[in-house]
């Protein structure tokens, strides 16, 4: 088991790729601490997880400084310590580069950028008074690198996260900690129903820009962030990775099937 008695902090982990990290995390023997601002899906997913004993949920809201700082401190009154934060939690929302309004710019920025912060923040703070050790995950993703005008504020929020990833990872090292990225290509969640695949020109779209074919499952990012989060990866800080398909080095578009 790679993370075998390793406490981690995932935030957004009540769906998505955050509820499949948990699981991945949980059969590699981490010990987990859920965070979520939708507090009752996040309990479901809690329970499902049916590891009580080693699952603790934090309704959380990522913006909120005083939230964050709360988490970190709920996780190590629960496990003592902490050896992993999965800044993962996101929002996207898909619309014209020039009909974006002061407050999407806030919203999208403030959950996927400013959380992000905070939580690197809170969690480097708390590593270093431990004693140093430990991996910071942050969750990018192609649109760091790709320039979707649709997803303008998105796009912004990610490319900071990766220099966010880049800077931390200088500031932390001293420590032992790691800091690094994953840049997901289209993985098929909540998320890219409601914000990407709206209809059949989108998903021909995406697809004709994937020469795997296909949308990644949650499973294939959490394998990703398990071996960044071990001690396989102990060499690495700084960087971004792209699970995509293939997307981000394409340099033509590829036949899809119809349906
Ligand atoms: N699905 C993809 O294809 C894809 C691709 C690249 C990157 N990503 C990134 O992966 C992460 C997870 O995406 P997903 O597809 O699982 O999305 P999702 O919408 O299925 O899940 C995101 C979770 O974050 C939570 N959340 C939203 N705002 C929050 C806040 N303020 N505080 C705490 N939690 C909050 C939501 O309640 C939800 O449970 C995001 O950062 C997203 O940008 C996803």
């Amino acid at each position: 088991m790679k993370l075998d008695g390793k406490v981690a902090v995932i935030t957004g982990a009540a769906r998505g790729l955050g509820r499949a990290c948990a699981e991945r995390f949980l059969q590699e023997g981490a010990k987990l601490v859920l965070a979520d601002i939708d507090g009752a899906e996040l309990a479901r997913t809690a329970d499902a997880l049916g590891r009580p004993a080693n699952v603790l949920a934090v309704p959380t809201d990522v913006t909120k400084r005083e939230q964050v700082g709360a988490l970190i401190a709920a996780a190590v009154e629960r496990f003592c310590r902490l050896d992993i934060m999965l800044n993962n939690a996101g929002i996207a929302r898909s619309q014209p580069f020039l009909d974006i309004a002061e407050g999407d710019f806030d919203a999208v920025l403030g959950v996927n950028l400013k959380g992000a912060f905070f939580g690197t923040q809170a969690a480097g703070r708390r590593m270093v008074t431990q004693g140093g050790g430990g991996v910071i995950v942050n969750m990018s993703s192609i649109n760091a690198l790709l320039a979707n005008p649709n997803l303008a504020t998105y796009a912004m929020s990610k490319g900071g996260m990766n220099q966010l990833t880049a800077v931390a990872a200088m500031a932390l090292a001293p420590h032992g900690i790691r800091v690094v990225g994953i840049g997901p290509g289209t993985i098929l969640t909540e998320m890219v129903e409601k914000a990407i695949m709206t209809s059949d020109e989108a998903r021909r779209a995406v697809l004709s820009r994937t020469p795997i074919g296909r949308c990644g499952e949650p499973s294939e990012i959490a394998s990703v962030a398990a071996f960044l989060a071990s001690d396989d990866a102990s060499y690495m800080t700084g960087q971004t990775i792209y699970p995509d398909g293939g997307r981000l080095v394409l340099n033509y578009t590829v036949p899809v099937a119809d349906g």
